[in-house]
């Protein structure tokens, strides 16, 4: 047990896949693994652990924002030794170029979440994903022809953000999108020696103003697990960070 998840200790993987949304840890459970457990459901913050081919894997739900995932990767690293995290989520795209449903690796972050600058005082740190899961996910998305874009993104503490100036800053300096969780993530993978990496689908257009439909949503969200499930197999992430 540990503060906010109620799992005996071993009943959690070494990797979990961290989707936003609690329902969308019991659908992937549902949908892609093997004899799925429930192992968590304190604040209907569902936990999962099946198996995907030789592989034990879990699936915990983080809720938004940067408190919310900072508290369940805290625990998950600090009290459940898990040694890859591989967040499954949705972005804001902020560049033309980018299509609605395309995939992003997340290969940095900025950030305006306040969080990090009181962790490292005057430093801008800059948190970067694991280059191992990066490589892994990138060789999966052009085997299965998947469009895709690696780059840096923003971890933003604001959904409905008025400062579109700001915004258009960090467009002009090649940010690909918007979310709110990946900085924390790296950050707390980085403080415990462990992995991490983001793969996101592009849900709606900052630029464009387009939106998914319900459908085009399920089916790019498949891509994205189906990327995030190849990773977790690769070999090599398994050799100590
Ligand atoms: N902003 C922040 N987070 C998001 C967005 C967005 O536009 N879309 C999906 N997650």
């Amino acid at each position: 047990m540990s503060t906010h998840i109620g799992a005996q200790e071993g009943a959690i993987a070494q990797t979990v896949l961290l989707p936003g949304d609690p329902l969308r840890a019991r659908y992937i459970a549902e949908t892609f693994l093997e004899h799925a457990v429930l192992y968590n459901e304190v604040r209907g913050m569902y936990g999962y652990t099946g198996h995907y081919g030789n592989q034990r894997i879990s699936v915990q739900g983080t809720g938004m924002g940067v408190p919310s995932i900072s508290i369940y990767a805290h625990e998950l690293l600090a009290d459940y030794g898990a040694r890859t995290l591989i967040r499954v989520g949705s972005c804001g795209a902020m560049q033309e170029h980018i299509r609605i449903r395309d995939l992003i690796l997340a290969m940095s972050c900025s950030t305006d979440s306040a969080v990090n600058r009181g962790r490292f005082g005057a430093a801008d740190y800059a948190p970067t994903a694991d280059f191992a899961l990066l490589h892994g996910a990138y060789r999966s998305a052009q085997e299965r022809g998947y469009p895709v874009h690696v780059g840096n993104i923003l971890t933003s503490d604001v959904f409905y953000n008025d400062d579109a100036e700001s915004m258009k800053r960090l467009t002009a300096h090649g940010t690909l999108a918007v979310e709110m969780e990946s900085a924390a993530l790296y950050t707390l993978a980085a403080r415990f020696k462990a992995r991490a990496l983001a793969i996101l689908t592009v849900s709606d257009h900052l630029v464009s103003g387009e939106q998914t439909t319900a459908e085009e949503r399920q089916t790019s969200f498949n891509q994205m697990i189906e990327l995030a499930l190849d990773t977790a197999l690769a070999e090599n992430i398994n050799t100590p960070a």
